[in-house]
């Protein structure tokens, strides 16, 4: 399991961040989390959890629901809380601390290729969401096509320093089908994978 005490690292990424995520998203920066976001309801008295919410990137923009973000750094959680109304709650999303069936929606952006098991990751996203929950997950992840594999090289290497693990596509789609009553729907945007669904009533 993580240790959510050792995630050092971010407290120094934390106050630098959001600048180095507008330079490394090439400019579709707002275009990106607008996609994310209209991919489920957001909308007054729905619980939302923005698992893995860095320092606010989708909390920003979600104002009106009711709101609870998770990360395993208190670094990059106290910049989201600056930015966003909400509960904010330190945690590991391999062992998320709620309830089964608890939330309308839950988002993630960016997160996948950091946590060490993004199937179950995404399992605990399925499970805290109640019947007709909504969930729209987001990353950079592997590519088949020979450009876009230079091009996930170079943002690998410059970019992510080759700390990351992407995702594979077809992993993360199984993953939704094999959820209980999960449809999987999925939209590209260069080398970044926009994948939501919809449990069952
Ligand atoms: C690249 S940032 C993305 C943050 C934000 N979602 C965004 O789009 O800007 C990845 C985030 O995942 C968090 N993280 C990494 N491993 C985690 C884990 N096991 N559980 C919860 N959060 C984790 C980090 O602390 C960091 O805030």
């Amino acid at each position: 399991m993580t240790d959510v005490t050792s995630h050092g690292f971010f407290k120094f990424l934390a106050p630098v961040y959001d600048f180095g995520a507008r330079m490394a998203m090439f400019g579709q920066y707002e275009q990106l989390r607008q996609q994310l976001l209209g991919k489920i309801e957001i909308k007054k008295g729905r619980r939302v959890l923005d698992m893995a919410s860095g320092t606010g990137y989708l909390a920003e923009k979600m104002g009106a629901v009711d709101l609870v973000c998770t990360d395993i750094s208190v670094h990059m959680l106290k910049r989201a809380r600056a930015k966003a109304k909400g509960d904010f709650v330190l945690a590991d999303a391999h062992r998320l601390p709620f309830k089964d069936g608890v939330f309308h929606g839950a988002v993630s952006s960016f997160a996948m290729h950091e946590v060490g098991r993004p199937g179950e990751v995404l399992s605990e996203m399925f499970r805290v969401l109640g019947p007709g929950g909504e969930i729209a997950v987001m990353d950079v992840v592997q590519q088949t096509r020979f450009s876009k594999k230079i091009l996930l090289e170079i943002f690998h290497t410059f970019v992510e320093m080759r700390t990351a693990s992407y995702v594979n596509i077809s992993q993360l789609k199984d993953a939704f089908r094999v959820a209980d009553g999960f449809n999987v729907q999925l939209d590209m945007f260069g080398l970044v994978a926009i994948v939501w669904g919809r449990k069952k009533l």
